[in-house]
């Protein structure tokens, strides 16, 4: 297997022995040929796959009309980008912020909330992940205790378990301004937090005048077979945060948010230079109009059935999550699995759970490809990873 060289960059992540240098539809090739069907999507980015014609000729052609301007001036087409993210998005959310990743969305939709409310405390879920920035991190699990980095808390953080309503309703009161829940937990080992808390998430932040924060950084643009989770388990979300398949590929981030808090926002309460670039935004429009154009909810949805349906065998016990963001649990460690499937050039995904293979895939999988997993699985019956 081929195997990078590191001689310069900052070896803080563990790599897998495969070195892609190109990608068509949902494969990877490395230099020597070798050909990866990709099930992992580079965490969940990869939404259209690898070199899809459309979002390469709307790159291009942004790249050469006009590849750069700030939010210093008004661009035709980060309003068109914002047009389309708010009319795919759950209703009631009108506005969009654009930024660069996932941490920088949920800490600007963290440092709304404090604000719009004058209050101190975010309530979060027990296993959640937000992201590395600071406040992020602050209601991320566990951070705080391992790799936070920062001296202290931004501002008062309580977590509850992911699946105890009575305890998130005692834990919203009057000094909360935010309850930030990932509808699916990703990293977790995709949880899927379900439609019975997040109902009682919503009634509690109503009681309390706290805003809902739904992070569907990892679960939003289409991966669960819906738009956003908001639809798929029917909550309503006060901000919403996305980002990875928003730009299938091109580093982006979006808080969304409604008129009413939108409205209330003093001219440089929120700023960033790259974020709503017009590359973007190209991408942004793109990928929702392919989306759209190419069916790809339905198509999920119908992937999705049959990778419950073909895959629990071999190594795997259960299958838990909701559309592309699924965890196959594993009888022996998730590791072992993921390096199993890689010596058969598939590409999968581990999770904070040692026994969840996480799958990804790009939104276009189609049948055969979850054929090759569901055979590539049966083999493992017989190998060292039993
Ligand atoms: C649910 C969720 N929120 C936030 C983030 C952070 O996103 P980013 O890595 O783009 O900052 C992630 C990344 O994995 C995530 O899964």
């Amino acid at each position: 297997m081929t195997q990078p060289k590191l001689a310069h960059l900052d070896e803080v992540y563990p790599m897998l022995p495969f070195a892609p240098v190109s990608g068509a539809g949902v494969y990877l090739f490395d230099g020597a040929g070798r050909r990866v069907l990709d099930l992992y999507g580079g965490h969940a980015v990869a939404a259209l796959g690898y070199g899809h014609p459309r979002l390469t000729a709307a790159l291009v052609e942004q790249t050469q009309r006009l590849c750069f301007q700030s939010n210093a001036v008004p661009l035709a087409i980060r309003e068109e980008a914002a047009r389309a993210l708010v009319a795919f998005a759950p209703a009631g959310l009108d506005r969009a912020f654009f930024v660069n990743s996932g941490a920088e969305a949920n800490e600007n939709a963290l440092r709304l909330a404090l604000r719009v409310t004058g209050r101190r405390k975010v309530v979060a879920l027990e296993h959640s992940f937000h992201g590395r920035t600071a406040a992020a991190a602050a209601v991320t699990w566990g951070a705080a205790g391992s790799w936070y980095g920062f001296p202290r808390l931004p501002f008062d953080v309580e977590f509850v378990p992911r699946d105890d309503a009575a305890r998130l309703r005692g834990a919203i009161d009057r000094d909360t301004a935010a309850l930030i829940i990932e509808p699916v937990q990703g990293v977790a080992g995709a949880f899927e937090v379900g439609r019975a808390l997040l109902t009682a998430a919503r009634e509690a932040c109503d009681t309390h005048g706290a805003l809902l924060i739904l992070d569907e950084v990892q679960t939003g643009m289409g991966r669960l077979g819906a738009a956003f989770g908001a639809e798929l388990y029917e909550v309503r979300p006060d901000l919403l945060t996305t980002a990875k398949a928003l730009g299938g590929g091109f580093p982006c981030g979006a808080l969304l948010l409604p008129d009413a808090i939108a409205r209330a926002l003093k001219p440089g309460a929120l700023g960033t230079t790259f974020g709503g670039g017009p590359l973007a935004c190209a991408a942004i429009k793109t990928v929702i109009e392919v989306i759209r154009d190419e069916n790809l909810l339905a198509n999920v949805r119908a992937s999705a059935a049959l990778i419950r349906r073909e895959c629990l065998r071999g190594p795997v016990v259960s299958i838990q999550g909701a559309g592309f963001l699924l965890g196959l649990r594993t009888r022996p460690r998730a590791a072992l699995v993921r390096d199993a499937l890689l010596a058969k050039n598939i590409l999968t995904g581990t999770s904070a759970d040692p026994h969840v293979l996480r799958l990804l895939p790009p939104l276009v999988l189609e049948a055969q490809h979850v054929e090759c997993l569901a055979e590539a699985l049966e083999d493992c019956v017989d190998e060292a990873v039993q």
